[in-house]
C-alpha cells in the first residue's frame, strides 16, 4: 500500500502537471489563432459580454485587431470573420472546411440533430437540402403558384389590421402567423384542405413560438443541458412531442394522397420513399419539416418587424414609396412580382432595413470539418467559426456613413435600378453552400409584404416619443424591443378584401 503523504504528493504532482499541460496547450492554442482581447481564466472573453451587444463588441474587436479574431466562451475559441473578404476566402473559396455545423448541446437534447437540414453535415445534410431545393424550386419555377400562395396570405393579414385601424397595434405577432402559414403552405400545406383554419394550426403555431421563446442562447439549460429534462422544460418537452406527431401525420396524410405531382416538399420526400424506401428514415422527416418553419418563420417576421420600426422612424420614406408604388403600379390594387423592377426605391429601401438591422447578426454557426490554414492562421478540426454579418454590414470600405439610414446608397446614378454589386455585399441570407435555402422564398415575400403594406397604409408610432430603437433582443433571431403602431389606411386605396 502507498503510504498516504506519498499519495498526496501524486496526486498533487499529476494535478500540477495537467494544469500545465493544459495552459501551455491553450496558449500554443491561442498563439496560432487569430488574436482576442485577453482571455480571463475559466471565463475567456464572457464578461466583457456584460453591458454590450454580441455583435457590436465582436465588431469593436475587429475593429481593434483589423482582421478574423477570436472570443473565448470559456475555454472554447470561436473564429469571427467581421469582412467579406475574410467570408469569402472561408466560406467560398475554402467552403470544403467551412461548411460543416455543430448543434448546439442545448437542441441537440431537446430534437436531435437526425434529418436537421439546419445542424446536420457530411451527405445526411447533403440529401436533405436536394431534396429540399428540388421542392422549393418545382414550386418557385411555378411562380404564379408561389406568389398568390404569399397575396392569399397577406389578404388575411389585411383583415386583421383592418379591425384595429387607429388603434395602437404590435404586427409582430401578426407577422409571425403570415410568414409560418406561407412556410407552411409552401413546404406541407398544399393536401391540407383550408390548413391554416384548422384548430391544429393555432396548437402547432403556439408550439413553435413556446420552443423558441424558452429554448435562446440565454436560458438556463443552454449553460447546463441536464435541466431540459427537469419540470422547468416540461412544457417544451410536450410542445416538442405534439409537433413531432402533428407533422407525422401530415407525413401520413400526404402519402395516402400522393398521386405522382410534387406540390410541395413534403411530396418531395413522399415520392422519394415511394421509389426507395430505405433512403428515407420516416421517423427522422419530421425534424426536417421542424427546421424549415424555425428558420422560415422568425428570420421573416423580425425583418419586418424591423422594416415597420424604420419606416416609423424615417416616414419621408413611406412616402417616397408610396408614391413611387402609385405612379409605377396604376390602379393595380396590389403591387405583385412583374412591379419588383419598376419599383426601385422601394427595393432599395427594404434592402437598407436588411443592412442595418440583420436578424442573425452573427449568422448562423459554423464548423472547421478538418485542420486548416486559414489567413496564416491554424485553424483545429470543429473550431467554431461565426459570420459577423452585423459588422460588414457596417463596414466603413464597403458603405459609406454606415450608421445613416440611406436606401439611395443602393440605387445607380439616375436612381432607376438597383446596383447589383451593392446588394451583393449584403449577408443577411449567408454566403456559399450553406447559404439560406429559403433566400428565394424569402425575398419574393419580403417584397410583396413590405410594399403591398406600405401602399395601403400609413403607418406610425403608437406613442409621443417613441424613436428609433436600435437595440433589440437575442431570441432565436435578432428583433426589436416590443413596440406598438397605428395604422391608418391610405385614401386613395381601393382594394376590396
Ligand atoms: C428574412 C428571412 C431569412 C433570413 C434573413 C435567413 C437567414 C439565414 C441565414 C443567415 C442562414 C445561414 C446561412 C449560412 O450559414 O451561410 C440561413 C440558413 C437556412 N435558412 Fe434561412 N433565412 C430566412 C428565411 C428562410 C426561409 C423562408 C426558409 C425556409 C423556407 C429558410 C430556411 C433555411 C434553412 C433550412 C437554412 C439552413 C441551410 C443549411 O444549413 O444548409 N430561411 N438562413
Amino acid at each position: 500500500m502507498i503510504p498516504l503523504d506519498l499519495t498526496v504528493v501524486f496526486v498533487s504532482t499529476l494535478c500540477t502537471v495537467f494544469i500545465v499541460w493544459h495552459i501551455v496547450q491553450s496558449r500554443s492554442l491561442r498563439r496560432n489563432l487569430p488574436p482576442s482581447l485577453r482571455p480571463w481564466p475559466l471565463l475567456g472573453n464572457i464578461p466583457s459580454l456584460v453591458g454590450k451587444e454580441p455583435h457590436i463588441l465582436m465588431t469593436e474587436i475587429g475593429l481593434k485587431f483589423g482582421g478574423p479574431v477570436t472570443f473565448y466562451f470559456g475555454s472554447a475559441p470561436v473564429v469571427i470573420l467581421t469582412t467579406l473578404e475574410e467570408a469569402t476566402e472561408a466560406f467560398v473559396k475554402q467552403a470544403g472546411v467551412f461548411s460543416d455545423r455543430k448543434i448546439p448541446p442545448l437542441l441537440e437534447k431537446a430534437f436531435s440533430n437526425k434529418g436537421s437540414v439546419v445542424w446536420e453535415s457530411g451527405p445526411s445534410w447533403r440529401f436533405h437540402r436536394r431534396n429540399i431545393h428540388s421542392g422549393l424550386r418545382q414550386i418557385e419555377l411555378s411562380d404564379e403558384n408561389l406568389v398568390s400562395k404569399v397575396i392569399l396570405e397577406i389578404t388575411k393579414l389585411f383583415l386583421e389590421i383592418d379591425k384595429n385601424l387607429g388603434r395602437p397595434t404590435n404586427l409582430l405577432e401578426s407577422f409571425v402567423t403570415l410568414s409560418a402559414r406561407v412556410v407552411c403552405s409552401v413546404t406541407f400545406g398544399s393536401r391540407f384542405s383550408s390548413f391554416a383554419e384548422k384548430d391544429a394550426f393555432a396548437e402547432f403555431l403556439s408550439s413553435v413560438k413556446l420552443i423558441s421563446t424558452k429554448l435562446t442562447v440565454f436560458s438556463a439549460a443552454t449553460f447546463f443541458p441536464p435541466l431540459y429534462n427537469t419540470f422547468i422544460y416540461e412544457d417544451v418537452r410536450e410542445a416538442v412531442d405534439k409537433m413531432k406527431s402533428f407533422l407525422g401525420d401530415l407525413l401520413r396524410h400526404h402519402r395516402n394522397m400522393f398521386e405522382g405531382k410534387i406540390r410541395d416538399v413534403m411530396d418531395v420526400y413522399v415520392d422519394g420513399m415511394r421509389k426507395d424506401s430505405n433512403k428515407i428514415q420516416e421517423e427522422s422527416i419530421w425534424r426536417t419539416f421542424f427546421d424549415l418553419l424555425g428558420a422560415g418563420t422568425d428570420t421573416t417576421a423580425n425583418t419586418l418587424s424591423w422594416c415597420v420600426m424604420y419606416m416609423c422612424a424615417h416616414p419621408q420614406y413611406q412616402e417616397m414609396i408610396y408614391n413611387e408604388m402609385n405612379d409605377k403600379c396604376g390602379n393595380d390594387d396590389i403591387v405583385s412580382m412583374i412591379h419588383q423592377t419598376q419599383l426601385p426605391l422601394t427595393n432599395a429601401t427594404l434592402l437598407e432595413v436588411m443592412r442595418c438591422a440583420p436578424v442573425t447578426p452573427l449568422g448562423v454557426p459554423r464548423m472547421t470539418s478538418s485542420d486548416t490554414i486559414f489567413l496564416g492562421y491554424k485553424i483545429p478540426k470543429g473550431t467554431d467559426v461565426w459570420l459577423n454579418e452585423y459588422a460588414i454590414h457596417h463596414d466603413r470600405k464597403l458603405w459609406q456613413q454606415p450608421e445613416e439610414f440611406r436606401p439611395e446608397r443602393f440605387l445607380n446614378a439616375q436612381k432607376d435600378s438597383i446596383l447589383p454589386e451593392k446588394k451583393n455585399q449584403l449577408v443577411s441570407f449567408g454566403i456559399g453552400r450553406r447559404i439560406c435555402i429559403g433566400k428565394k422564398l424569402a425575398e419574393i415575400e419580403l417584397f410583396l409584404i413590405f410594399s403591398n403594406l406600405f401602399k395601403r397604409y400609413n403607418v406610425r408610432f403608437a406613442f409621443p416619443g417613441q424613436t428609433l430603437d436600435k437595440v433589440g433582443i437575442f431570441g432565436l433571431t435578432y428583433s426589436p424591443k416590443p413596440f406598438q403602431v397605428v395604422l391608418e389606411k391610405r385614401q386613395k386605396d381601393s382594394l376590396r378584401l
